[in-house]
């Protein structure tokens, strides 16, 4: 059975100080930078957008997952695959048309993650299991890095994988966002997550290393 992979969100490190904070994470094992973009509209925050991620582009070759928490994303595609994302991740309640976006996405040959908010019912991603590369669960409500898991997000994670088992779609990645740590990640993999996104607990641990290897599980 593989491991889980690590996806070390950026929004967790000290952003003054981001290359050489990706070249530790780096160091550390992490598998993939996770990138949250956020527009102060979709999320009461805003993060950081195309101009850090070309920089971030820059200085690594690790996968770039990148995570859109905008509205009407579909208007933003081409301007992240352009600048090098391999993962385009966008938020199914901030899309008109969730499925013009992931064509969009695959239009420029990048894999497509459909993501849910913790209130958002699993019955409502269900119609893009079929073309969608990755499902991202918000393990909380997305915005703000540093929060509790919520545990009623594992029972959403074991019926996705549940269905995409049933639908023959077994490389399909599950991943988990918010409140991911040593404990919790062990719940989520369990359920059939097999990525992993950590902020807060990645960046403030003392050893990285054996941070990103407790959450390959
Ligand atoms: C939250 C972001 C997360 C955040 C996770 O809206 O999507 O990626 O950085 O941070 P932690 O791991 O601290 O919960
Ligand atoms: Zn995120």
């Amino acid at each position: 059975d593989m491991k889980s992979l690590v996806s070390a969100s950026l929004l967790g490190c000290d952003l003054a100080d981001i290359r050489s904070e990706i070249k530790n994470i780096e160091k550390a094992g992490a598998d993939w930078l996770h990138c949250d973009v956020m527009d102060g509209c979709f999320v009461n925050n805003i993060s950081f957008g195309t101009p850090v991620l070309k920089c971030v582009r820059k200085a690594s070759d690790l996968p770039m997952d990148t995570h859109l928490m905008i509205n009407d994303p579909i208007r933003y595609i081409d301007d992240y695959a352009g600048l090098g994302s391999d993962y385009i991740t966008f938020h199914l309640e901030a899309a008109p048309d969730p499925q013009a976006v992931i064509d969009r996405i695959h239009s420029h040959g990048k894999f497509a993650g459909i993501s849910i908010k913790p209130a958002t019912p699993v019955s409502e991603v269900e119609p893009y299991l079929a073309t969608a590369d990755m499902v991202l669960v918000m393990t909380v409500v997305p915005g703000f890095g540093g929060q509790k898991f919520i545990p009623a997000t594992l029972e959403k994670i074991s019926e996705i994988r549940y269905m995409l088992d049933s639908m023959g779609r077994d490389k399909v990645f599950i991943e988990v966002d918010g409140g991911i740590n040593a404990e919790t990640v062990k719940f989520c993999r369990e359920a059939g997550a097999d990525v992993m996104v950590s902020g807060s607990y990645l960046f403030g641990a003392e050893d990285k290393s054996a941070a990103v290897k407790s959450l390959k599980v």
